[in-house]
């Protein structure tokens, strides 16, 4: 297996009309990837949908397996994951992208493709992943195939915001051939089209201490930083300007910066980066930008 794979047909394994659905052979390449000689103790899949994985474990002649799917009775949010096992597959809705109420023909209130917030679908699959680590024995491990999502027009990396339990052993690249969002006709098409998906491989490497990674977002305003040069102070202000703004009406506004704070000559400094950048040209009395 390398970092970059990619599958032009799913293989003979679980439901191909299930929506959804991932190739078998990605299972079963990690599987012999990662149990050349042997196979796992115990191979649990969570999300397990139409059936993919079972299948992979029939081929692989592994019998110790489990898969677990509200299809089949067992949520993910209230119920246990069972333990003992060094590896699990989880293959979790992309948000509320693909609808599993009407595959089921039943709601659930705990269905994660629900209709819900981002943060609220983030916050659960986080739930449920911090389950699936603590019930790895130790060297075990944790695959999860997820995708990214646009929507209008945003872009979510659900691998970025979703919090990582455990060591991260690889991060591999799937191509991704035949969604659903393929023959959709965009009429503002300037955006590049998704077209892979994430596996990420954790491991289990320590008994007792495990590591919890997440990222933080904080808005921040430019005015409060001082990591930033007064060439790009200038060129915000006039923009927010409407690009056009005498030295006093740049000076009023930066002077509030906190890269002011340490500064006396605010004034000068301002006149003299307008003067030594070719980005910033003065029209009559006043500055404007024009990027050349
Ligand atoms: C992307 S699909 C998995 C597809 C599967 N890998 C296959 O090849 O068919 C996601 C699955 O998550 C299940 N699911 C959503 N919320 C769940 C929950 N709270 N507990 C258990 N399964 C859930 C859905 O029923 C759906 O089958």
């Amino acid at each position: 297996m390398q970092s970059i794979v990619s599958y032009k047909d799913r293989g003979n394994f679980g439901d191909s009309k299930y929506r959804g659905n991932c190739t078998g052979y990605i299972i079963k390449d990690l599987i012999q990837h990662f149990y050349p000689t042997s196979k796992p103790k115990k191979f649990i899949e969570i999300f397990s949908g139409g059936g993919t994985g079972k299948d992979v474990a029939k081929e692989l002649n592994i019998t110790n397996s489990l898969h677990l799917d509200l299809n089949n009775g067992w949520d993910a949010l209230i119920g246990e994951i069972p333990s003992g096992s060094d590896f699990i597959f989880s293959h979790p809705p992309y948000w509320d992208i693909i609808s599993y109420e009407s595959q089921r023909n039943s709601y659930s209130e705990n269905d994660l493709s629900n209709k819900m917030p981002y943060e609220e679908f983030i916050h659960k699959l986080d739930i449920v992943n911090e389950k699936i680590y603590h019930s790895l024995l130790y060297g075990g491990r944790h695959a999860i195939l997820i995708g990214d999502v646009r929507k209008q027009r945003k872009y979510y990396s659900i691998i970025k915001d979703m919090t990582w339990f455990g060591d991260l052993e690889s991060h591999i690249i799937k191509a991704q051939y035949n969604c659903v969002s393929d023959n959709k006709v965009y009429y503002n098409n300037n955006f590049i089209p998704i077209k892979h998906e994430h596996l990420l491989v954790f491991r289990k490497n320590k008994i007792w201490l495990f590591n919890r990674t997440y990222t933080n977002t904080i808005e921040i305003n430019i005015m409060q930083v001082t990591n930033i040069t007064w060439r790009d102070l200038i060129q915000a202000t006039l923009q927010y300007l409407k690009n056009e703004a005498t030295i006093d009406e740049i000076y009023n506004i930066l002077v509030r910066s906190k890269k002011a704070e340490n500064n006396n000559h605010v004034r000068e400094k301002i006149r003299q980066t307008l003067n030594y950048n070719s980005n910033f040209k003065k029209v009559n009395s006043k500055w404007v930008l024009e990027i050349k």
